[in-house]
């Protein structure tokens, strides 16, 4: 392993179920996912995140898990999974997986010997109360679906603590069993050559009376013992936390860089929608002002979008109210206190914002992650039931049969089928072929970004220019200066170069285009980015 690869990569999210399916059951598996390492490799991906694939009645794709030391037999095998690592490693790629340390399954072992004998020390595996009254300052993540944190369970004649849904209880983390089973889940996956873990739901793990049951001192500690562990029994892997906080708060998860190696950055996401549609770099300037400084060795993971709905937890309640209206107008595309559309709708599937939403995300600090499908602008589909509309089957190819996907007559989910996003518009061999595809545009961003490892780390200042809707980003080190523009704007502005910033850039690095000798006024097209080295 390269010391500090994670550092300044490139992340891709993918669903196994979602993304190529070998064997024609209708359902993508991990020989699938090893069919398609090469085209990750050339897009130029560094590190897979694999969505849970381990044994699960699947009614939270896979975050409800019923084993964890197996794999889910539609995915395929463990041999298979170390097939992956192997394959994988041979490209100089990474593979991360989650590790859902919060809940199980109310079908995991566990939870089954607790209902069928309450005597049973499985029982203390999980959080339990007579009343269903305690921890009534915790609010409720699933709103549209969970009318409480706890649930009755008559088998037992008490209620269980779930933060998700009622059919993911909570493990008892003060239990220390508790805690070494999931060490050893941890141990488990590391020692089959995982090169690290997406840690789920991370603020939850403790619960204590008078509090929120977020963030607590006790939940650091055990995930400062994970990292211990990780470190000293398989050095070199990584922990990314899943906490969806305010900056202040998510700092914490790095600790003295003794926790995380890495944390998602919630609330620059939702940011970077809002100064597009402003046209204002507001928004993007306060994320990054007030993201803390972290740890050496610890890193920023930046996201345009994922699997779940475009979270609005870090953005405050008028702002949420904004941004539904401006990007959910129909209710349907609501869920919870976010979005369930992709990238490419969200951007009214616009070729020129979702480059330039890229553009921005990737002039920034911190190691970017794609969404699968997201690459080539895939589209979503709200009939589907809570997150699935943005887990439909990769597109591939144009072909009738599933768009490459499968070759089964029943899918998992369906194709998306619409126009403009349907499998004839949007797929992978086509977008492959065309230079000018978002594809390539993609690939092209990608190498720019990992020639330039100073991009990764680097300070970043803001300057004002003659065009108020423009966000102008200066990154560099002693060695090197890039400038990035970003015109957020509908309509096109002419920006004047600052006397300070006199040099003669040769070349506009997104486009390829020559730039004129003293070139000192810049015109950029409504959301043209621009990338000045
Ligand atoms: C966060 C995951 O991203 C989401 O998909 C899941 O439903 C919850 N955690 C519960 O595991």
């Amino acid at each position: 392993m390269k010391k500090d690869w994670f550092m300044n990569a490139i992340f891709y999210e993918l669903y196994v179920r979602a993304f190529r399916d070998s064997n024609g059951d209708g359902k993508g598996d991990i020989p699938g996912v090893i069919e398609k390492l090469d085209y990750l490799k050339d897009l130029g991906v560094d590190c897979i995140w694999l969505l849970p694939m381990y044994p699960s009645p699947l009614k939270d794709d896979g975050y409800d898990i019923s084993d964890f030391m197996h794999i889910h037999p539609d995915f395929g095998t463990i041999d298979d999974y170390k097939r992956l690592m192997e394959e994988a490693h041979k490209r100089e790629m990474y593979v991360v997986a989650d590790l859902v340390l919060n809940h199980s399954s109310d079908q995991h072992a566990w939870f089954q010997a607790a209902l069928k004998d309450p005597s049973s020390p499985f029982k203390d595996y999980y959080v339990w109360s007579k009343t269903g009254k305690e921890y009534a300052d915790a609010r409720i993540i699933f709103l549209d679906t969970e009318p409480s944190n706890w649930a009755y369970c008559p088998e037992v004649g008490e209620y269980y603590w779930h933060r998700f849904y009622s059919s993911q209880p909570d493990l008892n983390y003060d239990n220390p069993a508790v805690q070494e089973e999931m060490l050893n889940t941890m141990r488990y996956w590391a020692s089959l050559g995982l090169d690290g873990f997406r840690a789920d739901a991370v603020p939850y793990l403790f619960e204590r009376e008078g509090t929120n049951c977020e963030n607590l001192p006790v939940t650091h500690n055990y995930l400062k013992k994970i990292r211990r562990t990780l470190d000293m029994e398989y050095p070199g892997r990584i922990l990314l936390a899943e906490a969806n906080q305010w900056p202040v708060d998510v700092r914490e998860y790095f600790g003295n860089g003794d926790e995380f190696t890495m944390a998602f950055h919630f609330p620059l996401m939702p940011r970077i929608y809002m100064a597009m549609k402003k046209g204002d770099p507001a928004p993007i300037r306060w994320a990054i002002e007030n993201t803390p400084a972290i740890p050496d060795g610890c890193q920023w993971c930046t996201f345009l979008r994922n699997h779940d709905e475009l979270t609005l937890e870090m953005v405050t309640p008028e702002e949420r109210e904004w941004m539904w209206q401006q990007y959910a107008p129909d209710p349907k595309m609501r869920l919870n206190l976010g979005i369930r559309r992709r990238l490419a709708p969200l951007l009214d599937n616009d070729p020129e914002k979702i480059r330039q939403a890229n553009a921005i995300l990737y002039s920034l600090p911190g190691t970017p992650i794609i969404y699968y499908g997201d690459e080539i602008g895939m589209g979503d589909n709200i009939d589907l039931f809570d997150r699935n509309g943005v887990r439909t089957p990769m597109q591939w190819s144009a072909s009738q049969q599933n768009a490459g996907f499968s070759e089964a007559g029943q899918l998992y989910a369906p194709v998306i089928a619409a126009a403009p996003y349907a499998p004839e518009q949007i797929n992978v061999a086509d977008q492959q072929k065309d230079p000018q595809s978002l594809l390539n545009f993609m690939k092209h961003l990608v190498r720019l970004r990992k020639e330039r490892p100073f991009l990764a780390k680097s300070s970043v200042q803001f300057l004002d220019t003659t065009s108020p809707a423009t966000l102008c980003v200066i990154r560099g080190d002693e060695t090197h200066r890039l400038i990035a523009l970003h015109n957020l704007g509908d309509n096109s502005t002419d920006i004047t170069l600052p006397s300070a910033l006199q040099f003669i850039p040769k070349v506009e690095l997104l486009t390829g285009t020559a730039i004129p000798q003293g070139l000192k006024t810049i015109k950029l097209a409504a959301h043209q980015s621009a990338w000045l080295e």
